[in-house]
């Protein structure tokens, strides 16, 4: 029997036997443990499987499944908690910091869906401060519980979840499959119970109870988060089998009567002054509520036209939040420190006297660039919003929400007389490099690239970091570590690590922090990661202006990453066809299509992305609702009048099925809508036999008819 023999001794038959046997108990024990809720097997002696199937795979890597349980999801294991993927994504909110702001949203909502301003009415209810959490209910029984992650795959906190009161474990009348989705949080007085009991206990008070809640639902032992009194609020879904209602108001109403705490300051709107009215009455109320909000969210209330107005990449057209001004204080500022980024700019950053804002104490700020610290620009004109800062001066800091503390002032009364203006260096103070600011360009960059350490560093920070490779074991301080002892200089030496380095492992292990056991989980992890996907290596790169929304989109857009490579130098001369594509897609302007043609055609630049890139398999992108769709892939053009929608939705429509949308008629075109008017376009298509459809025959073709 190969579970007999010590994994160093197993000949390679063996092990491919040993790695079946794994499968298969693995994916037994899981079963019965997380749908039957009938563990057959101890804790201990799961992780022990596991943790030899991925000693097992680790040898011999070539063996690794398709149906490896070192990447099956969902099943919590001994160093964290499994990974769960969501049915739906779980998004984020756009945000409004002002009335204006509220009544643009509303604007775009209206003018979206081609209906008069005033003729949508919304829902208005409190944000909470708390930590979004989505539970799965299968014929009415909880079946699993996940934190929101990256939106994507979030973490399996089930155990957790079941200890919260709030949260039922078994529903009646509820659809077949129904994920509720809503925020855990904290009370103000359990909160502070909490920090009084760790303080007699000696351990770890929490600054806010947002980060109580977070703290104690992430705890591996749920009964340390039984004894945490969490609570949850239900606001929203994810993967129905059927509608809840046919309204956002209705949907509540239903939650509430399965069982769910919903907020009862949730109001029906009809017009903007009401929402702008229920808002100021939530934030009258805010300090007496006994918990945190942060602001108030607002939903189109016909679940029709929320479909209708869809998501952008991470936020839903159909709401926004409208977020309370943030909470000021006032400090000395001691310092002004210049770090420098990955892409090279040097940015100064206030050093404070600490300070508590909001809850959170800051002793960092943001001074953006030199010109915001002058107060004036390069040429001496007065800048909007400059100030003038001097170490020494008193400064008014404001946070909001996660965003970085601001400077909001500066009491020019109370300047010292000492206080001279900070001169901005001309000169890296990381590498010595000029450090240029070049005409129009509000910030000075180091102009010494990747021989800069700094931006060497900054860029392989955030090539590891959660949005993009996301390597465990591999964070902020160990790159800086194996940079400094120059064992990799960019992305790609990562993935050679094991190579020059894993032979006994002797340099790794000796090192201090590093044994046998942590340098065999790092070469894993990186190994786990060779496989990724177009979106995350795109933002991986750190390219300036190319995000993770604007990554994702490019990834759609060209689905697979030798078409998008080959486009990209194609595009070189910022002209011709290729060119014109990337600035189509919808959300990529000329700036950030400039600095991704750019990244692709330098040299350096270049080798760096095909040396990193000759060590990955990279996914194709998935089309979003896709499967099945009978446009995906295809280009169309949209031309004429549109009468049942307006031409941003057509768009977004058409691109949430797959099809790439496009300005103008060219061999590569699949589809013309032509509506009323059309011209040129019309003609064109004709000449090059392209199929012509009017907005009827695009409606039916896509099912929306
Ligand atoms: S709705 C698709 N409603 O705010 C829309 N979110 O900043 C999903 N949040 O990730 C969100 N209170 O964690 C919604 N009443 C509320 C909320 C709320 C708090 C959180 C949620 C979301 C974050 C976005």
């Amino acid at each position: 029997m190969t579970d007999k023999i010590a994994v160093e001794n197993l000949t390679e038959q063996e092990a491919r036997d040993e790695l079946a046997r794994l499968a298969r108990v693995i994916a037994a024990a899981n079963t019965a443990y997380h749908t039957d809720d009938a563990p057959e097997i101890s804790d201990a002696e799961f992780d022990a499987l596991k943790a030899r199937n991925n000693r097992i795979e680790s040898l011999f890597p070539h063996l690794k499944r398709p149906d490896s349980p070192s990447d099956v999801v969902g099943a919590p294991t001994a160093e964290g908690f499994g990974k769960v993927k969501h049915a739906v994504r779980m998004m984020s909110l756009g945000n409004a910091f002002d009335d204006v702001e509220v009544s643009e949203f509303d604007g775009f909502v209206c003018g979206y869906l081609g209906q008069p301003v005033g003729s949508v009415s919304y829902t208005a209810e409190p944000k909470i401060d708390g930590l979004s959490l989505s539970l799965r209910y299968e014929r009415g029984k909880l079946v699993q519980a996940a934190t929101r992650g990256d939106g994507e795959t979030g973490e399996n906190v089930t155990e957790n979840a079941k200890t919260i009161s709030d949260i039922p474990r078994q529903l009646a009348d509820a659809p077949e499959i129904l994920e509720v989705r809503g925020e855990v949080y904290m009370s103000h007085a359990d909160f502070d119970a909490l920090n009084q009991r760790q303080a007699a206990q000696n351990e770890k008070q929490f600054a806010n109870p947002r980060n109580a809640a977070a703290g104690s639902l992430r705890q591996l032992d749920s009964e340390i988060t039984r004894a945490r009194p969490l609570r949850f609020f239900a606001y929203s879904w994810g993967e129905l089998s059927t509608a809840l209602a046919e309204t956002q108001f209705e949907a509540i109403k239903r939650l509430k009567k399965l069982g769910f705490q919903t907020n009862s300051l949730t109001k029906l709107c009809q017009s903007q002054d009401e929402m702008l009215a229920h808002y100021r009455m939530i934030e009258q109320q805010r300090a007496t509520l006994g918990y945190d909000i942060d602001g108030v969210v607002y939903k189109v209330n016909d679940l029709k036209l929320q479909g209708r107005l869809g998501f952008r990449s991470t936020t839903p057209r159909w709401a926004i939040a409208h977020k309370f001004p943030a909470e000021l204080a006032w400090t000395r500022l001691e310092g002004i420190d210049i770090q420098v980024g990955r892409t090279g700019a040097l940015s100064p950053v206030a050093r404070l006297q600490p300070v508590t804002v909001g809850g959170v104490v800051v002793s960092n700020a943001t001074l953006h660039n030199e010109d915001y610290i002058a107060g004036r620009d390069s040429k001496g004109n007065q800048i909007r919003d400059g100030k003038d800062i001097r170490v020494g001066d008193w400064v008014q800091v404001y946070r909001a929400g996660d965003v970085i503390p601001k400077i909001a002032d500066v009491d020019l009364s109370k300047r010292p007389e000492t206080a001279d203006p900070f001169i901005f260096p001309d000169k890296c103070p990381e590498c010595g490099s000029d450090a240029i600011r070049e005409e129009g360009d509000a910030v000075r960059r180091c102009a010494g690239g990747i021989i800069c350490p700094a931006q060497a560093v900054e860029k392989l920070k955030h090539f590891v970091s959660r949005g993009a490779f996301d390597i465990e074991g591999l964070g902020a301080k160990q790159v800086e570590q194996f940079y400094k002892d120059g064992w990799i200089s960019g992305p790609a030496d990562i993935f050679t690590l094991r190579e020059r380095f894993g032979s006994g492992m002797q340099q790794l292990k000796n090192r201090e922090g590093w044994g046998e056991k942590s340098a065999n989980n790092l070469f894993q992890a990186i190994d786990s990661k060779r496989t990724i996907s177009f979106s995350r290596l795109l933002f991986a790169l750190g390219i300036r202006h190319v995000g993770e929304a604007a990554s994702t989109l490019i990834a759609r857009h060209y689905g697979q990453w030798g078409l998008f490579e080959q486009a990209m130098q194609n595009a070189a001369g910022l002209s011709g066809p290729d060119w014109e594509e990337l600035l189509s897609i919808d959300g990529i302007g000329e700036v950030m299509a400039r600095s991704l043609v750019t990244a692709f055609s330098q040299d350096s630049e270049r080798a760096g992305i095909d040396a990193l890139v000759a060590h990955l398999d990279i996914e194709e992108a998935e089309q979003p609702d896709s499967a099945g769709s009978p446009v995906a892939g295809q280009t169309v053009v949209f031309t004429g009048t549109l009468e049942k929608m307006t031409r941003a939705e057509a768009k977004a429509r058409a691109e949430a099925l797959g099809a790439k949308v496009s300005g103008s008629v060219s061999k590569k075109t699949d589809i013309l809508v032509a509506g009323p008017g059309a011209g040129s376009k019309e003609k064109k298509a004709k000449e090059l036999g392209i199929r012509i459809l009017d907005e009827n025959g695009w409606l039916t073709l896509i099912g929306d008819a």
